[in-house]
């Protein structure tokens, strides 16, 4: 049973904050974070209490229709992101920086968060890599930072597929991990990489660590939603499908298509007189 205090399903009526997730880090608690990507799922995530709402580019490969999260552009982000926010009262909701939204200089990176703050009402943004001026520039005008290391899927082509990242040079991501910690990072993601040096880079930093694919012993676990409720034709190795909606979305569907072409729906209570 979740106390009155916790982060997750906590009882207080506003918005999570960085302090909170950092109160939360301090008190060992962890906490669940979710992908979403427009308004149904976001007020149902918040209404369970997730603290931590991600409009993710996973967007692209997960409601946009795109292999890979690639392509995926600010213009595309900014109405799922503004649609998560109108639709939660509780959660932070951090929008993801598009690939080559951000990585080209820190004024870039500047211009491309501040409209997902101003236009979108997002609380802080993510991204990928050690972008170290960056997240200084953006943490210094009061932009919150999430960073994010191991597989980062916007360098899908360079890392040569979704593989496990940290194997041989864990002590270059734990190095890159202190440095967005020392940056500003208010939070990192560790994507795919060993149990034990996420376990590592969680114990060296003071800040919350978000595993996907990273073992236990994350301070945060993040999941993208379809993942999580097995919409997809498949569930990463990563991900654990609490649900099958997929298969009870397609029975649905034709129980109700049958019942149409065989003149029983509409019935007496979907008729008007
Ligand atoms: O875009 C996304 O969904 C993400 C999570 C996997 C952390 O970056």
């Amino acid at each position: 049973m979740a106390q009155a205090t916790s982060l997750y399903g906590g009882a207080q009526h506003r918005r999570v904050t960085i302090l909170d997730l950092a109160s939360a880090k301090a008190r060992g608690e962890k906490w669940p974070m979710l992908t979403a990507y427009e308004q149904l799922t976001a007020e149902i995530f918040d209404e369970a209490g997730i603290p931590v709402l991600l409009v993710g580019d996973s967007a692209g490969n997960n409601f946009l229709g795109f292999e890979n999260t690639i392509p995926v552009t600010v213009d595309e982000l900014i109405p799922l992101t503004r649609a998560v926010v109108t639709a939660s009262k509780r959660a932070m909701v951090v929008a993801d920086l598009p690939f080559g939204s951000y990585e080209s200089s820190t004024e870039l990176a500047l211009a491309t968060a501040t409209r997902f703050l101003k236009e979108a009402g997002a609380m802080a943004v993510k991204l990928e890599g050690a972008h170290l001026e960056t997240v200084k520039k953006l943490v210094a005008v009061g932009i919150p930072v999430m960073g994010h290391l191991g597989l980062t899927p916007q360098s899908l082509h360079q890392l040569g597929g979704y593989r496990v990242q940290g194997r041989t040079d864990g002590d270059v991501i734990l190095a890159a991990a202190l440095e967005l910690e020392a940056a500003g990072a208010f939070a990192i993601v560790l994507e795919l990489v060993p149990a034990e040096l996420a376990a590592r880079i969680t114990a060296a930093l003071k800040i919350p660590t978000i595993g996907i694919g990273a073992g236990v012993n994350c301070d945060a676990q993040v999941l993208v939603w379809t993942d999580l409720m097995g919409m997809g034709k498949s569930t990463p190795k990563l991900a654990k499908a609490y649900r099958n909606l997929r298969v009870e979305m397609l029975a649905a569907t034709k129980e109700w298509a049958d019942d149409v072409i065989g003149g029983v729906f509409p019935g007496p209570e979907q008729t008007f007189n």
